[in-house]
């Protein structure tokens, strides 16, 4: 059985995109059944029901500083729905602990760095104002903590000193639409386990190659 899955999102939604088009395969062990919008003006949600997922605009902004009453309404949307997990794609709003502890294991989330560095805004340009030559993009369980969670699977990519914030973004959101929807076939297919706080994963790591940047010479 599939594993019923709602993507949370704010904003044009370009990883929700890439989660539907692989859970459009047979194989994929789940099923994107629900796209949850805050807020009215996200592009995603046109493209959600362009490809005939459900969609569902669960406005925040009229609960104001009332986080537990918007959950109390987004938990309502996700029961109906029959949803198990949760990925939150450029999802823009804090959630109570209460929520997160209710979904502890189930709800995803991305963000475009090398966690735990660069959590929050601007990562693209945290990173180029560090200096760091690699950065990348991770999938982790969500916790109270914002951008910060076991870390379910990253991808990197190398910075070079022509980058800006514009560049880098492209590159790393080619990483984010590769990670995401692999590491949601592997919670899916119950593929991870969680010990004391850190992701354990059944299959091994990536290819083995290194990723070194700049090269010398
Ligand atoms: C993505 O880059 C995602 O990693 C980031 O928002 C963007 C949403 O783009 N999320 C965060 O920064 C979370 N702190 P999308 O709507 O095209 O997927």
């Amino acid at each position: 059985m599939k594993r019923r899955v709602a993507i949370l999102i704010s904003g044009r939604g370009s990883n929700m995109a890439a989660l539907i088009k692989a859970a459009a395969l047979e194989d994929y062990p789940a099923k994107i059944a629900l796209v949850i919008s805050n807020r009215a003006d996200a592009a995603g949600l046109e493209k959600a029901a362009t490809g005939g997922i459900a969609t569902v605009l669960v406005e925040s902004r009229p609960f104001g500083k009332d986080r537990a009453a918007f959950e109390a309404e987004l938990q309502r949307v996700l029961d109906q729905h029959g949803i198990e997990l949760i990925c939150l794609a450029g999802f823009m709003r804090l959630f109570t602990a209460g929520f997160v502890q209710r979904w502890h294991g189930r709800m995803l989330n991305i963000h475009p760095s090398l966690l735990p560095s660069f959590p929050g805004l601007d990562p693209h340009g945290q990173a180029l104002r560090a200096g760091v030559k690699i950065s990348g993009a991770t999938v982790h369980f969500v916790i109270p903590e914002t951008d910060a969670g076991p870390i379910l699977m990253q991808g990197a990519v190398a910075v070079s000193d022509h980058d800006t914030e514009e560049t880098l973004a492209e590159r790393v959101l080619e990483v984010e639409h590769r990670i995401y929807p692999d590491a949601l076939r592997l919670l899916a297919e119950g593929g991870v386990r969680l010990e004391d706080g850190v992701c354990k994963t059944a299959t091994g790591a990536g290819s083995g190659n290194f990723l070194i940047s700049p090269l010398a010479g």
